[in-house]
């Protein structure tokens, strides 16, 4: 098998918006390949903010951001967009069929390759109870699905494209103990053999990851194991009050 890659990096990380103050003020982080994290923090933490310098959607004021290695600076477009899976908060969804918004970026997808990513997203059940199953036309924001199929839907669709690397924006919506246990085995199977950053707002999530990395103002402030930083009693005690 090829080795794991999606290795992230940051280093010394000084990074604000526009000619606003600093909003990450030197963050030292580390997902080495073939591992699954978790970021949490309190709102205004900056745990977004970290997300858009690992996609490049912004660059630090100051150090590094390193993907396998290598400053994703001078990492191409192509490269990078290869190289991670991006999952929002705010699933995008076009107007079209669900096979068709599952094969977006991947159209050369196989109807069996489709179905195997929908089956390991555990979105496969809830698409062929739809009316015209794979065939159901979503609309322009995906308002006949909720929130949960959406992200299962997204999840599907980054197990289609392969990447090296999942960045996911956990959704904050509510949902219920059977979307979040379907959402939960949906993730595990995606990041069983990638690596994933994760911002989480799910305690399973959370518990799940081989290391949290707790933001607060800008810095991270603890990290460890879900039992190592439950026994700390730090912040991370007190965000999931366990
Ligand atoms: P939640 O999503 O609420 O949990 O917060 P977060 O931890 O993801 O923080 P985020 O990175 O979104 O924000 C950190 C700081 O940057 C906050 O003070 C925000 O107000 C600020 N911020 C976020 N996005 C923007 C932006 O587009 N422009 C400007 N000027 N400030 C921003």
């Amino acid at each position: 098998a090829p080795p794991v890659r999606g290795s992230v990096e940051l280093r010394g990380v000084r990074f604000g918006y526009a000619d606003g103050p600093d909003v990450l003020r030197g963050l030292d982080l580390v997902v080495p390949a073939g591992q699954t994290h978790a970021v949490v923090g309190s709102t205004g933490a900056g745990k977004s903010s970290l997300l858009r310098l690992v996609l490049r959607f912004s660059d630090p004021r100051e150090g590094q951001v390193l993907l396998d290695g290598t400053d994703v600076r001078e990492l191409g477009w192509d490269a990078l967009r290869g190289a991670i899976g991006y999952v929002s908060q705010d699933v995008f969804l076009f107007h079209g069929t669900v096979r068709d918004n599952l094969a977006y970026g991947r159209v050369d997808a196989t109807d069996e390759q489709v179905q195997e990513a929908a089956r390991q997203a555990e979105a496969h059940a809830f698409i062929t109870a739809l009316p015209q199953g794979y065939d159901t036309v979503v609309g322009e924001r995906g308002q006949t699905l909720s929130g949960g199929q959406r992200q299962r839907i997204a999840l599907a669709r980054a197990i289609l494209r392969d990447p090296a690397l999942l960045v996911l924006d956990e959704a904050t919506s509510a949902v219920d103990t059977e979307t979040e246990a379907a959402i939960q085995r949906s993730l595990a199977a995606v990041t069983a053999s990638r690596t994933a950053l994760v911002v989480a707002h799910r305690l399973s999530t959370v518990r799940d990851a081989d290391r949290i990395w707790v933001l607060a103002d800008g810095r991270v402030a603890e990290a460890g194991s879900h039992d190592e930083l439950v026994e700390a009693g730090g912040i991370y005690a007190g965000l999931w009050a366990v």
